[in-house]
């Protein structure tokens, strides 16, 4: 990943440009990173904090052999990938809170937003975006309760060329596994380095929010929580950890 690397001081967002990219035929691993976003997008159409010089912005253009279905797994495999290489580079503990955000000390240093293109039962491109905090002091209001960054976590300016170098050879060792011994066999990493599993979790999810205690992934990457009721299965929404 990463033979084709497309630079910005400045875009809109790195998926929308890798997007682009994939529609007009880039080759696979393309990779699009910019100093600043003006409008970086989150999950669940929230915006992405994403200053100049401060993170690490990029997209991933990926045309796996997969159908559809197998999107939402891309993301977990990615999680997998970074969160290896940031606790390799920097040594500070982190972990993966399903689906897809890298926690330290329970704030989001890391965000993963996949996009898919498909037709018919074939994948045409997937780009996978992700915002790593490396070196912001500092954040704006509304997220300051809930994020943190690299420099925050271990008290040292993170290098983030070093940092972007490991997480693209990071992502390529998930990337392989998955295509010759499937998902399964990165899903095994994932239960590991998970901060949600055997956990109480709340979910806001887009009929109800329930409460329960997260027990497993399942083969399609969906969250099982076990409730009064039974076991629920949780394939999107915001999952959050109770601390009560
Ligand atoms: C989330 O946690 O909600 C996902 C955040 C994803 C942010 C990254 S930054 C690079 C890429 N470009 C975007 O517009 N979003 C992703």
């Amino acid at each position: 990943l990463g033979q084709e690397i497309h630079y910005f001081p400045e875009v809109d967002s790195t998926n929308n440009e890798a997007k682009k990219l994939a529609a007009n035929g880039c080759p696979e691993g393309t990779i699009v990173v910019a100093e600043s976003q003006a409008t970086g997008r989150g999950r669940l159409a929230r915006g992405w904090f994403s200053p100049f010089g401060k993170g690490i912005w990029f997209s991933v253009v990926l045309r796996p052999p997969f159908g559809p279905m197998d999107a939402a797994k891309c993301t977990l495999m990615a999680a997998v990938g970074v969160n290896r290489a940031i606790n390799r580079v920097t040594g500070v503990g982190c972990g993966i809170k399903w689906p897809n955000d890298i926690l330290w000390n329970g704030r989001k240093v890391v965000g993963i937003l996949t996009e898919m293109s498909a037709e018919m039962d074939a994948i045409n491109y997937v780009v996978i975006g992700m915002g790593i905090n490396a070196n912001m002091k500092e954040f704006p209001s509304e997220i300051a309760a809930t994020a943190t960054s690299l420099a925050l976590a271990t008290g040292q300016t993170v290098s983030r060329v070093i940092l972007l170098a490991e997480i693209l050879a990071e992502l390529e060792n998930v990337y392989t596994l998955v295509q010759q011994a499937g998902f399964e066999s990165v899903f095994a990493a994932w239960r590991q380095e998970s901060i949600t599993l055997g956990r109480q979790v709340r979910v806001q999810g887009f009929q109800r929010n329930f409460s329960g205690l997260a027990v497993d992934i399942d083969a399609d990457g969906a969250l099982l929580i076990k409730t009064a009721q039974g076991v629920e299965r949780v394939l999107a929404g915001d999952v959050s950890i109770r601390y009560d």
